[in-house]
């Protein structure tokens, strides 16, 4: 009888304390708004706004929802999905975050008037996990991801987060998922956090409710080996990114204005779009990638330039990659600059354009063979050099990202 009484006067106490918790979350919240984030700053204690893997809890697949694997030989990119996934609510009337969780995989249901289904109040992150040459998972500069993803919610008005908290959490489905990493060097796992506003209230407004979730995917290489350098379509009728926009956010809204001028490429011949900017024709991004150019200057120097992250550029962590990679290599000036498609015309008929290339997580690191540039077919001769560029920084990347020897971008998972 004592100890129920006991028992009884616990869980009341818990219970309370658990909504006091919640109450100090959603006052410090309001005093945020009232303050503005500014002044707020000053005082913000980031861990009281975040999930916190601590509080993880993990239901595991019944046998019978096991999914079986495919042939690592036929992956194709973001087709099959593994066992599980990893869902975190956020509600502001409950104080904020909530306790993450891991579930096995499966289907959303959102209110029809969700925010996310209305006015594209999303974001979303691509990152990798790769089975290296020991056995070991890596996850390749996760961090960068996460910084990247709290600018892009910021961008949405959706809840920000301790990206450190997220990333243990990924890491522990990764660990839940492990055979669904591939053993082979030509593929790896992809990792694709999303964060959706999931208030069910028509009005354009910032959504009080959100879900961050993140799903998993076998991927084998992008592009066909033999096969790999792509043609691009230069078309100055489309814009996919303007100063003051979001074109430097991962947010779905950016992604689907693209499909038609995707299209539109496809059946003129070419791959992918090479997205320009501005009466001058600036070259900007190709396709879902950043672009890089390697040409000699009219001193006799190599030069590796890539457009500046000026609000029209995803900032890739493959380009920053490449960038920091390209200055240990330390043989040629590398310059972050405005280029205009009228410096590659001159560059390719004095025949100092030695590669074009484009860099994400998805292809690593892809060749540029043509542009469809104004009737004309530049041709960009990228992969008739005896040691390109392009393949001593993938090859780098890809011995980091395998583990072929230890570095700080990719660090095993426990
Ligand atoms: C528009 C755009 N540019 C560039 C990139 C490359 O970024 P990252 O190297 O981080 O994959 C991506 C892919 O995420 C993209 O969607």
């Amino acid at each position: 009888m004592a100890i129920n009484t006991a028992q009884c006067a616990c869980r009341w106490i818990l219970s309370r304390q658990l909504k006091f918790k919640q109450a100090v979350r959603s006052c410090h919240l309001q005093t945020k708004q009232a303050l503005g984030p500014e002044e707020y700053k000053q005082y913000e204690d980031e861990s009281e706004f975040t999930f916190k893997f601590s509080e993880l809890t993990t239901t595991l697949a019944e046998p019978n929802q096991l999914r079986s694997k495919p042939d690592v030989s036929e992956l194709k990119f973001g087709q099959v999905f593994t066992d599980h996934m990893l869902k975190i609510f956020y509600h502001e009337a409950l104080g904020g975050w909530q306790k993450p969780a891991i579930i096995p995989f499966e289907n959303i249901s959102l209110h029809p008037a969700a925010k996310v289904l209305h006015y594209a109040i999303e974001l979303f992150e691509g990152l990798k996990a790769y089975r290296g040459v020991d056995g070991k998972i890596r996850v390749f500069r996760p961090d960068l991801n996460m910084n990247r993803m709290n600018l892009s919610a910021k961008g949405t008005g959706l809840p920000t987060f301790d990206g450190m908290e997220l990333i243990k959490c990924m890491n522990r489905l990764i660990q839940v998922d492990q055979e669904w990493v591939p053993h082979s060097e030509a593929s790896s796992l992809y990792i694709r956090p999303t964060l959706i506003g999931i208030d069910g209230t028509l009005g354009v407004a910032k959504s009080n409710s959100a879900l961050l979730y993140t799903i998993l995917c076998p991927v084998g290489a992008y592009f066909d080996k033999g096969n790999e350098s792509v043609s691009l379509l230069a078309d100055p009728t489309y814009t996919r990114a303007w100063p003051g926009g979001c074109g430097d956010r991962k947010m779905g809204s950016n992604y689907g204005p693209t499909i038609r001028v995707q299209s539109k490429a496809v059946r003129k011949g070419c791959q992918q779009v090479l997205w320009l900017y501005g009466e001058d024709h600036q070259i900007t991004e190709v396709g879902t990638m950043n672009i890089f150019m390697l040409y000699v200057n009219e001193q006799g120097e190599k030069v590796l330039a890539t457009p500046p992250l000026n609000g029209l550029i995803l900032p890739g962590v493959t380009r920053q990659s490449i960038i920091e990679l390209a200055q240990e290599l330390g043989n040629m000036q590398i310059q972050q600059r405005t280029i205009t498609m009228n410096e590659v015309v001159r560059l390719q008929q004095e025949n100092r354009l030695l590669e074009l290339f484009g860099s994400g997580t998805a292809c690593v690191v892809s060749p540029i063979s043509s542009i469809d540039y104004l009737g004309s077919s530049i041709q960009i001769p990228t992969t008739q050099h005896s040691k390109p560029l392009y393949e001593t920084l993938r090859n780098r990347l890809s011995a980091i990202q395998y583990g072929h020897f230890e570095h700080p971008w990719a660090i095993p998972i426990e």
